[in-house]
Order: structure tokens, then C-alpha cells, then sequence
């Protein structure tokens, strides 16, 4: 077993705010935490160069796992090896899918190092979201520890072929054994790292995607800009629907007015219309993405337009007649981009840039991927490098 130590003062001790939810505390002194590692004697077969890799598929040697409990917050940091874990059938987040989860990928340079991209957005969102859910918040040292040690850990997992990562779901489960409905007392939280290919089957080529006017995901006031599972099983019915109907995904109206533009199941969504870019304002309803934030800061650099407000459906469609539609394309860490080839609302086919992955879109995901990379020059500070600290320890 290693012991690796790491100084936090966010500490452990919750304290309640104003909405009875669990805030951390910040203390003045620092303490040290230790994390245990216990290194798996199993190393599991890696995928081969040139297999093809599917997304969410196939997990590493190791997992880091913590604990929360009101005595003593967050506790008992630890990297095992990666395996079920024993919880009470009558835990919480059974019955009442009090949790939490993030996603982020690391990725190997050309020059061998290893980076994460943009792991402190992942982390802010993480706890804005426990903070919605009523979940205690993780300390943002010890998460961004937890995250490097166990890419450290399992470097030797990422895979370097074009459009291939490794994806990092960092999530939280209550754990309290109690059938009332209240927030959990207690709570895990664990990482576990997936070596993936493209989210969609269809990589960089267009996707379809289903304008849903019958169901709807989220509204304001509600749960819909966390990152939860509940968000996801909302989504299953439609996505159900446009799948039997050929298409990959669904773009979700608002819960209200069922006209204005909100997310795709898996992704933000962006409009390229008379050469400006617009994309939904974050709203309260739909999630604020990483990848979504990246785009629309290269996007103004680039000097586009970028307007983030509501987008009403008819005005896409009446775009879209004008021959002003010029590109739509999804943004997520697990799609990167994904170009939008076709849109479907009620009878309308909305067929965009000929089905064809547009100039922007490309460029978008060329210079993203690039910094994510490493092979162009990160001049925003995106990429955290993880460092070889346990080869030492
Ligand atoms: C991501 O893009 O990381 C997501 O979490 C979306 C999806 C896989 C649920």
C-alpha cells in the first residue's frame, strides 16, 4: 500500500447554508490528507492500438473511492482496484436518485504528457450541482488530486488514436440506508476511468437529431442545470422515440412555451445563422457545459458574433427557408462537436450544409481537440498537465 498525502484546508467539518444544504468549510490552516493506495495485482488486458474503442465500455485497473459522513465530511480517500462495491439495497439514491456525476477526459500528447481539460470547470459544475441536489460539496484540492492520482495511476490506459480518450466520471451516491425522503446523511464518492472512442457511432459525420414538442426534460426552477441522473431518465422516452424514427438524438424545447431551443440529450447545441453564432442562454434549465463555454470564447476570439439567448424554433425554421442556416452543431465533453446534418421538427426536415460537417464546425473541433491534445499551443490555460508524483512516494 501507498500513502500519498495532499494538503487541503477545505476541510471536512460541513456546515448547513441558508437552504439546509451541506456547504464546505474553509479553514484557515492548512491540513494534510492522506490518500491510501492499494495497487490492483490484476492488471485487466488493455485495448490494442487500432481496436476500435467504444464509448463507456470498458473500465481500467483502479477506482478512487471517499467517503462522506456528518461526523467526520469527506473521508478515507482511497485509489483500489477497480470493482463492485457493496451498498444497502435500501440506500438512497436507489429510491430517490439523490446523485451527482461529472464527465472529463485526460488525454496523451504527442510529447507523452498527460492533460486534463479544463478539470476546475468540471469540479465548480460538480459542486454546483451537489449544492442542487443537497449533496455535500468535495473539496476542490482533494477532488483535483483524486483526479490526477488516478490518471497517474492508470496512464498506461489512454489511448492515443485519433478520436479516442480517456473518459473520467467522477459521481456521488447517497448512501444512507432509510426509505424517508430527505438528504442522505452519508455518501460516496467515486472516479472511475473509461478508455473510449466517439461518443456517436457516426464520429465526425452529421448526426440527426429529433426537435421533441412532446416531452420535455427540464424547467426552470427545477433540476435541469445539474449535472444528475434524473436529468438523463427524463431524456429516455423521446430519445427512445427518435431512435426507432432513425435519429441519434433529441433537441429538448423549453418545459413552458414547448418553442424555445434548450439542449440535446447529450450536448449543447449551437446555430450558425448569417454568419453569427447563436446558442441558448444558460437559463436554469440545461446544463452549463465546459466544451459549450470553450466554443464561445474561441468563436468571439475568432471575431464570430455570439449571441447566447433564447432561441425560438420558428425562427430556426424561417432561418432555415431563408437559405440562412449554415451550420448546427452539438458540444459536449463526450461529443467534442458533433456537426448536425438534419433537424426534424413536427413534418419539417431542416437539411443543413448539405448534410455535410461545416467550415466552423471543423475548425472548432480541430482547435479543440488540438489544445486537448497538446498539439496546439493552450494560450487559455485549458489543459492541466498530471504530474509523476507517485513514482516517487
Ligand atoms: C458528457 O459529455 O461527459 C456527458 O456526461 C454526457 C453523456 C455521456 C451523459
Amino acid at each position: 500500500m501507498i500513502k500519498f498525502y495532499i494538503e487541503t484546508n477545505e476541510v471536512a467539518v460541513p456546515t448547513f447554508n441558508s437552504s439546509g444544504c451541506y456547504d464546505i468549510a474553509r479553514k484557515d490552516e492548512y491540513q494534510t490528507m492522506e490518500i491510501k493506495i492499494i495497487k490492483s495485482t490484476e492488471l485487466k488486458q488493455k485495448p490494442k492500438k487500432g481496436d476500435s474503442l467504444k464509448f463507456g465500455t470498458i473500465f481500467t485497473d483502479h477506482m478512487f473511492v471517499m467517503d462522506y459522513n456528518k461526523e467526520g465530511g469527506w473521508n478515507n480517500p482511497q485509489i483500489i482496484p477497480y470493482g463492485d462495491i457493496s451498498i444497502a439495497p435500501s440506500a438512497m439514491v436507489f429510491h430517490y436518485g439523490q446523485e451527482m456525476f461529472e464527465g472529463l477526459k485526460a488525454y496523451k500528447g504527442d510529447d507523452g504528457r498527460i492533460l486534463l481539460f479544463r478539470p476546475l470547470k468540471n469540479i465548480e459544475r460538480a459542486n454546483q450541482s451537489n449544492n442542487r441536489l443537497c449533496i455535500p460539496e468535495i473539496p476542490e484540492d482533494i477532488f483535483l488530486e483524486a483526479l490526477k492520482r488516478l490518471v497517474e495511476i492508470d496512464q498506461d490506459w489512454i489511448p492515443t488514436e485519433e478520436g479516442t480518450s480517456l473518459y473520467i466520471r467522477p459521481f456521488v451516491i447517497a448512501t444512507d440506508p432509510f426509505l424517508g425522503v430527505r438528504p442522505s446523511d452519508t455518501y460516496k464518492f467515486i472516479i472511475i476511468l473509461s478508455p473510449s472512442g466517439p461518443y456517436y457511432p457516426e464520429g465526425l459525420n452529421p448526426v440527426k437529431i429529433w426537435v421533441e414538442d412532446e416531452y420535455v426534460r427540464a424547467v426552470k426552477g427545477g433540476i435541469g442545470y445539474a449535472k444528475t441522473g434524473g436529468n438523463y431518465v427524463a431524456s429516455m422516452k423521446a430519445q427512445e422515440k427518435a431512435h426507432a424514427e432513425g435519429y441519434s438524438q433529441v433537441l429538448w424545447l423549453d418545459g413552458i412555451e414547448r418553442k424555445y431551443i434548450e439542449e440535446v440529450g447529450a450536448m449543447n447545441i449551437f446555430f450558425k445563422v448569417d454568419g453569427k453564432v447563436i446558442t441558448p442562454a444558460l437559463s436554469g434549465s440545461i446544463l452549463p457545459g465546459v466544451t459549450r463555454a470553450s466554443v464561445i470564447e474561441l468563436c468571439r476570439e475568432w471575431g464570430y458574433p455570439v449571441e447566447e439567448r433564447r432561441i425560438d424554433v420558428e425562427e430556426l425554421y424561417e432561418a432555415h427557408k431563408q437559405g440562412k442556416l449554415e451550420e448546427v452543431w452539438g458540444t459536449g465533453t463526450a461529443a467534442v462537436i458533433s456537426p448536425v446534418g438534419l433537424l426534424r421538427w413536427k413534418d419539417h426536415l431542416m437539411t443543413i450544409n448539405h448534410g455535410k460537417i461545416g467550415e466552423l464546425s471543423q475548425k472548432l473541433y480541430d482547435t479543440v481537440t488540438g489544445i486537448q491534445r497538446g498539439r496546439i499551443e493552450d494560450t487559455h490555460g485549458w489543459t492541466v498537465e498530471v504530474d509523476s508524483v507517485l513514482e516517487n512516494v
